[in-house]
């Protein structure tokens, strides 16, 4: 892009702002109105599909709704419900519809009842086709590109009686500086980049995210400054392909670079980052990586698969070896990392000869935690036409054994560092047991330990006393 265009792209973000500024004001009127005939506050409930990068709209989702004047709430019998949508797998897929049907129970009871549905579901034509169909008390349809029109839109609902459906193909602009409502106080998911160029094979995403486009890095660090003045100590960096940030932009930096940059900034403690692919992930991104304190010693590099026959065919652009050697030298540079990845079993073609190449590279490798998946159809993609699809037995089959491995090296990987004391932060309240803290070490894994309230949000020094399986039991030291 050259400077004019930059210029104009940021005028046209600033008058799409305050168009939506607008809308709120005029959705908090009624909001208001409504209120006052009910006699109560009305509710909203967002609830996220999927990965990091819906989590992270639906904390802008939630922020848009709570500035209208919608109250957070728990439970899905709310006045506003909105399902951001993940269509990765297709059970994802599936779980929405199971969970629509149970949402038109509450709107028989409450008539007023606004249910909306985005996220990557929607970029796919026929679901919106099914939803119009077979659905037709949802009352909004968006999709991944126009998230910012949150409030837009739910004008267009509460004022006229109808289906509002408005997706886009792609990204004409992104509108990023509306209220954000975050799960944590002290840290936050922070968007680098959006979409996916690369296209494997088997995978959806690159069809309902759109093409990849870099933030400014100005921008991103603008917004970090804001959120470590906000009280954030962690910021998780996002982009489907994190290594090649920056391309595309007028003036290009490296993934490195940003990574540099973000770690100057006060206040900010941890800095990570999701997701690596492995053909891009470049030398000077594991020096900054060994360099940096403030870069958490863990890298989320998915496998996917461990046959240099198969991760052909997948289109990853790594062999088996590639994958092997990079992790060596990651090794080799940063000693203690956990490495965590993602594997897909079944995948049209798989031999009983290329899962036993992915058993070896777990077996090699002895990964900290791996994501497991049973390969999935999906329309649209390549693989979807391979003629030679895996029959669901053989890959279920496979799939057990593999989860098997990886839970046995696990077990042993994280181990590594019992007896040891690390600096924890404190996350939340233990869900089982109220007396406990559960919090995360740098590198990701997860530390149960005494302690109060009064501690959520702070980094404390952690004594591993016993390892299980995939978490920690610990004691605070002072
Ligand atoms: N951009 C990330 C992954 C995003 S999707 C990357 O390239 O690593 C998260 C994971 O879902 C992928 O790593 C892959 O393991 C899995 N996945 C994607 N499409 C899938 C499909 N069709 N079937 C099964 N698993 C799939
Ligand atoms: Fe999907 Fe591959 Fe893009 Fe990851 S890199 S989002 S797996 S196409
Ligand atoms: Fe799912 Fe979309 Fe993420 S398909 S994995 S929510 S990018």
């Amino acid at each position: 892009m050259d400077i004019r265009d930059v210029a104009e792209a940021a005028d046209k973000r600033e008058k799409e702002r305050n168009q939506q500024l607008i809308y709120i004001d005029k959705c908090r009127e009624i909001v208001k109105n409504k209120e006052q005939e009910k006699g109560r506050k009305l509710t909203s409930h967002v609830e996220t599909f999927g990965c990091q990068m819906n989590a992270r709209d639906s904390e802008k989702l939630r922020g848009i709704l709570e500035e209208i004047g919608y109250e957070n709430t728990e439970s899905e019998d709310a006045d506003l419900v909105l399902y951001n949508t993940c269509t990765v797998r297709e059970n994802a897929n599936l779980k929405v519809y199971g969970r629509l049907g149970k949402l038109s129970h509450y709107k028989k009871k409450n008539p007023d009842m606004v249910i909306g549905l985005c996220g990557c579901m929607m970029q796919e034509p026929q679901v919106v086709e099914k939803l119009q169909k077979s659905y037709r008390y949802v009352n909004l349809i968006f999709g991944t590109h126009n998230i910012f029109k949150l409030a837009e839109l739910l004008y267009q609902v509460l004022t006229q009686n109808r289906m509002i459906v408005d997706i886009w193909n792609a990204a004409d602009i992104t509108v990023e500086e509306l209220p954000v409502d975050r799960t944590y106080a002290f840290k936050s998911g922070v968007n680098i980049m959006y979409g996916c160029d690369n296209f494997c094979t088997y995978c959806i995403v690159p069809y309902v995210r759109g093409r990849e486009r870099s933030r400014e890095p100005a921008d991103i660090l603008e917004e970090i400054r804001h959120l470590a003045a906000d009280g954030v100590k962690e910021v998780m960096l996002l982009g489907q392909n994190v290594n090649s940030y920056g391309k595309g932009l007028e003036t290009r930096v490296s993934f490195a670079k940003l990574l540099s940059e973000v770690c100057r900034i006060d206040g900010i403690e941890r800095v990570r980052f999701m997701t690596s692919h492995p053909k891009d992930l470049s030398d000077e991104l594991i020096e900054v990586m060994a360099a940096e304190p403030k870069v958490c010693p863990h890298l989320h590099l998915p496998l996917q698969s461990g046959s240099s026959r198969l991760l052909k065919r997948m289109n990853r652009r790594y062999t088996k070896e590639d994958y092997l050697l990079l992790v060596e030298k990651i090794r080799k540079a940063m000693p203690d990392i956990s490495l965590t990845t993602d594997i897909i079993v079944g995948f049209p073609g798989e031999t009983e000869e290329d899962f036993a190449e992915t058993l070896d590279v777990v077996e090699k490798v002895g990964f900290d935690s791996a994501f497991t998946f049973l390969y999935s159809k999906r329309t649209g993609t390549p693989a979807a036409a391979y003629e030679d699809q895996v029959d669901d037995a053989t890959a279920k089959e496979r799939f057990d054994r593999l989860l098997k491995l990886v839970q046995d090296k696990a077990k042993t990987a994280c181990a590594r560092f019992e007896g040891q004391t690390l600096p924890v932060l404190a996350e939340q309240i233990n869900t089982q047991d109220s007396s406990l803290l559960t919090g995360r070490l740098a590198n990701n894994i997860t530390v149960h330990f005494p302690g109060d309230a009064s501690l959520i949000g702070e980094i404390v020094n952690v004594h591993l006393d016993t390892c299980h399986g995939f978490y920690y039991l610990g004691t605070a030291v002072e």
